[in-house]
């Protein structure tokens, strides 16, 4: 079919104006249409797909990849993805992967929250990195960014080739329009698009604020329960994924990629979510994080924090995670003659938090602000962390022989095996924290040789 460059904008009803629809169950080998009878039945790639709609693969593993990791979705689409003018690289802004700028940081890290932006900036805009480790190019390790937004994106459209995208929604909810339909997340709920799947980052509310993972490395994936059994953490059948809905609107765009760390920009003259069917396990999907069923101790000391992984990117090396997405959720602490909060340690993972809501148990403040619902922390692999001196004799004087109840809160980490390095731009922020290493200079000596 010949594309006119001059042909005259239409815009029919789109069916992702539509109130977003769900199908259920993690990594689920979904088949749906937006429209009656545009999937194929029984075969992939007929000679002629139903309602003259082109057959295309995304595959998100490789071909070969065992059978319960492999990942892949066929798409029925109005023009394939191939068609799209050059892309031209943009020059570097602020989101970006350049996490050799600095040297590592053995600092205790944290920031305050992002402002939202005075002037107008849409979700990928405002993708302010943070931090990261790895490199897209290796297949290994994460970006950390942070977004603040208060526009949506119009006519223009973002895949990242790099990795697939943890959004973690703080302020505001996000409409995600992709390909493969529409994701509506709101704060406590997160998102995760798959690597290579075009969307536009709608804002219902005006103003958003949130943090993203790139995760360059193996998909995410729900962890393994081991002696917990069949249920519990992560529960499959909560997450969430888009059922079909297409847009078929000539109008001329703009398609974003990022590829190799730098963003490239590509006039189209339609919009790219122009996929009336599809079926596969690849694709974006959400997960509302109150849904995640807490286990911890009924009798002494917490477990390690592994207990809290929602999803998980696996690395060469078993038992050892590219990344873990841990959340930190309203819980009973019940542990009887236990120091209750997080413990002081240090731990060969790095470790970036970010709050959702409410407060954080082992953080009771600071003279910056605290641990702030926006902000940030650091902890890098073997710098030594823990609760505050206000939080250790708040937990030193508890009666433990009573459950306490932590409510209303919802903090998150990004843990890596790798060391998480600090970009230029996030260490000359105004929003770092010149003081957070004062809040352990506070900690009383308890030791008496003569007193057990
Ligand atoms: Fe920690």
């Amino acid at each position: 079919m010949d594309q006119k460059q001059n042909k005259p904008e239409t815009k029919h009803t789109p069916s992702t104006e539509k109130m977003a629809r769900y199908q259920s169950g993690f990594g689920n080998e979904f088949a749906n249409e937006a429209l009656p009878g545009a999937l194929p039945v029984g075969q992939n790639s007929p000679q002629k797909a139903p309602y003259g709609l082109y057959a295309e693969q995304l595959s998100g593993t490789a071909f070969t990849a065992p059978r319960h990791i492999n990942r892949r979705s066929w798409l029925y689409r109005i023009r394939p993805a191939a068609m799209h003018r050059p892309f031209a690289m943009l020059p570097d802004g602020t989101f970006h992967n350049r996490f050799d700028e600095l040297a590592g940081d053995p600092n205790q890290l944290r920031w305050n929250p992002f402002p939202i932006p005075v002037k107008p900036t849409d979700f990928l805009d405002g993708l302010f990195t943070i931090a990261g480790n790895g490199a897209a190019a290796a297949q290994s390790g994460i970006g950390i960014h942070i977004y603040a937004a208060n526009r949506s994106m119009e006519n223009k459209f973002f895949y990242d080739a790099d990795g697939e995208l943890l959004i973690v929604p703080q302020q505001g909810r996000l409409r995600i329009a992709t390909e493969l339909g529409v994701l509506e997340v709101a704060p406590l709920e997160i998102a995760v698009i798959p690597r290579g799947v075009r969307f536009r980052v709608e804002l219902p509310d005006a103003e958003a604020r949130g943090y993203v993972a790139e995760n360059f490395g193996a998909l995410l994936r729900l962890p393994e329960l081991g002696p917990i059994g069949s249920n519990s953490l992560a529960n499959a059948r909560d997450f969430l994924y888009p059922t079909a809905a297409y847009e078929d609107v000539e109008i001329r765009c703009e398609l974003i990629a990022k590829f190799q760390g730098h963003l490239w920009s590509a006039e189209m003259d339609h919009s790219p979510l122009d996929v009336a069917a599809w079926h596969g396990n690849y694709a974006p999907y959400k997960y509302d994080l109150t849904r995640f069923n807490t286990i911890g101790s009924i009798s002494y000391d917490h477990p390690d924090p592994s207990i809290f992984t929602v999803l998980t990117s696996q690395s060469d090396t078993p038992g050892t995670a590219n990344m873990d997405f841990v959340i930190f959720p309203p819980r009973w602490l019940v542990a009887e003659h236990s120091f209750r909060p997080p413990w002081y340690h240090r731990n060969i993972a790095s470790e970036f938090m970010g709050l959702i809501t409410g407060v954080y148990d082992a953080k009771q403040g600071g003279k910056s602000g605290g641990f702030l619902p926006g902000g940030a922390s650091l902890h890098n692999s073997m710098s030594g962390h823990g609760p505050d001196a206000a939080s250790y004799e708040k937990a030193m004087a508890m009666d433990t022989s009573k459950p306490q109840h932590v409510a209303d809160t919802m903090a998150f980490m990004f843990e890596t095996r790798a060391v998480i390095r600090p970009v230029e731009q996030a260490m000359e922020a105004r929003e770092l924290q010149e003081d957070y290493w004062q809040c352990w200079q506070a900690i009383n000596r308890h030791f008496n040789p003569k007193q057990k």
